[in-house]
């Protein structure tokens, strides 16, 4: 399998207030191959957020590498990687962040707009990942008229719709009861395994440590173990 994305020797801190550094992560070695579920667990502040922020290109680590698809994007400008991020990336975050006053269909169709997907091919493109979703029948409804389960999955259907390389989710299922945060993972599994996505997800969903390919696990900052699961497809 093809590597796509790998950190090397990646730290981060942060200074506080009354001057003291918080080591968030130190020595990070981590590699994503194409086409594969990637988990990243680990207690509430172990820096979960922070390496997939630097991950996603939506932070800059202090020290050591990021590679995506060959190119070192520490190297980048700002600009080059708002574009990085826009194209071929996507993220899904606990807060599902919709656009309250667009329908489902609007909220897809806006993000391709966003990623310069062609304007003739978006709204069918748009009600495919919908329907890919399990929402044909909610396409017209808005945020506040879905559960957090289906709004979970617009925001899926979104960050897929413009084929990124790579969906970055942090704890995408933490804002969910149980059910409906374990069919959002299955949702996730699926997609790996049918449509070749490749997903780096943060989650304490024990649920999840069955269902991604590679483990990473962190406790303060570090990676503590690495486990590798034989899924069966
Ligand atoms: N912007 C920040 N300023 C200062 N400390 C931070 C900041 N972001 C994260 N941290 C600290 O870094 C550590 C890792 O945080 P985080 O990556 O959010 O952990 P997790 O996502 O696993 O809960 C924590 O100790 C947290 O307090
Ligand atoms: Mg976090």
């Amino acid at each position: 399998m093809e590597n796509i994305l790998k950190a090397e020797n990646i730290s981060r801190e942060f200074k506080i207030g009354d001057g003291s550094v918080v080591h968030a992560l130190t020595n990070i070695d981590l590699d994503v191959n194409e086409g594969e579920l990637v988990c990243l667990r680990g207690r509430s502040g172990s820096g979960k957020t922070t390496l997939i922020n630097i991950l996603g290109a939506l932070d800059r680590q202090d020290g050591g590498t990021v590679t995506f698809c060959g190119e070192d994007i520490g190297k980048l400008s700002d600009a080059a990687r708002d574009k990085l991020r826009r194209k071929k990336l996507s993220f899904v975050f606990q807060s599902v962040a919709l656009i309250s006053t667009m329908t489902a269909l609007e909220n897809v169709e806006f993000s391709l707009r966003l990623a310069g997907y062609p304007i003739a091919g978006r709204t069918k493109r748009a009600k495919e990942c919908l329907a890919r979703v399990g929402l044909a029948k909610r396409m017209y409804h808005r945020p506040g008229e879905m559960s957090g389960g289906e709004q979970q999955r617009v925001a899926i259907a979104r960050a897929v719709a413009h084929k990124p390389k790579i969906i970055f989710a942090d704890e995408p299922t933490a804002a969910l009861d149980s059910t409906t945060g374990t069919a959002v993972l299955g949702l996730f599994r699926e997609l790996v395994r049918d449509d070749g996505i490749t997903v780096v997800m943060t989650t304490h969903d024990e649920a999840m440590m069955e269902l991604a390919d590679v483990v990473y696990s962190l406790e303060d900052g570090v990676i503590v173990d690495i486990k590798r699961n034989d899924i069966p497809l």
